[in-house]
């Protein structure tokens, strides 16, 4: 009580605070999300989104991936908020969770943050999540491999989404390259949430390690795909820790990337 009380006290904009909150205890699900009042409102944004993207393009169908499930709190949130999406914009959401299940692998190098990260952290009990999860598939094993089939074992509807938790740098490199397969595969712009880009003064996460340097090398070899910065949420009048983990993968050469999705009555 007396530490939220602190926090409403010390928080920039108490009284935004304290709609926030009354927002997220009595609000429709549409107004949480808008306003970033949910459990998880990074996932909510990118699939809200991703969905709002597919329904103008005319898609029925979408996928979600988390990379990096661990104990599946983001897991069953993702499902949360597919389940809410799906009823709101009446468009069907399939998602699918990577992780080893055996919890990180060793990291390889600098660049995987061993100063931050060991080998066998956040390990799953995957009976138990199984049991848990109602909608949400789990691929199981290194990335390194899960990676190589995935496309053909689960002919995914194009995919609007992509939670990126993988934690180490070696490992999201082998997730970015799942970019590579194809337009069939993916909404012409991509809604992408990266976890381990702010942290803080232990974390240390910069451009030359980790998911930032995944990213910017991604960037420096791909002409046709890019991720790009979501200027629209870094300019907002309140700018929230998770704007600044959000990228939009744009496919240029995708053949519906020009299609005009805008207002038209202007
Ligand atoms: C921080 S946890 C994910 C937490 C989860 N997203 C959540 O919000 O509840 C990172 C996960 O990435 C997984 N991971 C890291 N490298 C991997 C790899 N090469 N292949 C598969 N999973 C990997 C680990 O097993 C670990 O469970």
């Amino acid at each position: 009580m007396y530490k939220k009380l602190k926090n409403l006290i010390l928080d920039p904009n108490p009284l935004r605070a304290i709609a926030k909150k009354i927002i997220q205890k009595f609000g429709s699900y549409e107004q949480r999300i808008r306003i970033g009042a949910t459990d998880y409102p990074y996932y909510g944004y990118c699939v809200y989104n991703a969905a709002i993207l597919a329904r103008k393009l005319g898609y029925k169908r979408i996928s979600v991936l988390e990379f990096g499930v661990a104990k599946g709190d983001g897991l069953k949130n993702l499902e949360w908020h597919a389940q809410e999406i799906s009823k709101l914009l009446s468009i069907d959401i399939d998602i699918y969770g990577f992780d080893t299940g055996e919890g990180l692998p060793e990291p390889l190098d600098y660049r995987d943050l061993p100063y931050h990260f060991k080998g066998g952290f956040y390990k799953m009990d995957i009976p138990k999540l199984q049991a848990q999860l109602r909608r949400a598939k789990l691929v199981l094993g290194d990335i390194k491999e899960t990676s190589k089939n995935f496309f053909e074992k689960y002919n995914p509807a194009p995919i609007g989404a992509i939670m990126q938790d993988l934690d180490f740098y070696s490992s999201t490199v082998v997730a970015l390259s799942m970019l590579e397969a194809g337009e069939k595969y993916y909404l012409p712009r991509v809604f992408c949430y990266f976890d381990d880009t702010v942290g803080t003064e232990v974390e240390l996460y910069n451009d030359f390690t980790g998911e930032r340097l995944a990213i910017n090398e991604f960037n420096q070899v791909h002409g046709d795909i890019k991720l790009g910065l979501p200027y629209h949420l870094l300019a907002r009048r309140v700018v929230e820790s998770w704007h600044h983990r959000i990228w939009i993968c744009h496919f240029f050469k995708h053949s519906r990337y020009n299609e005009f999705i805008s207002m038209e009555d202007r």
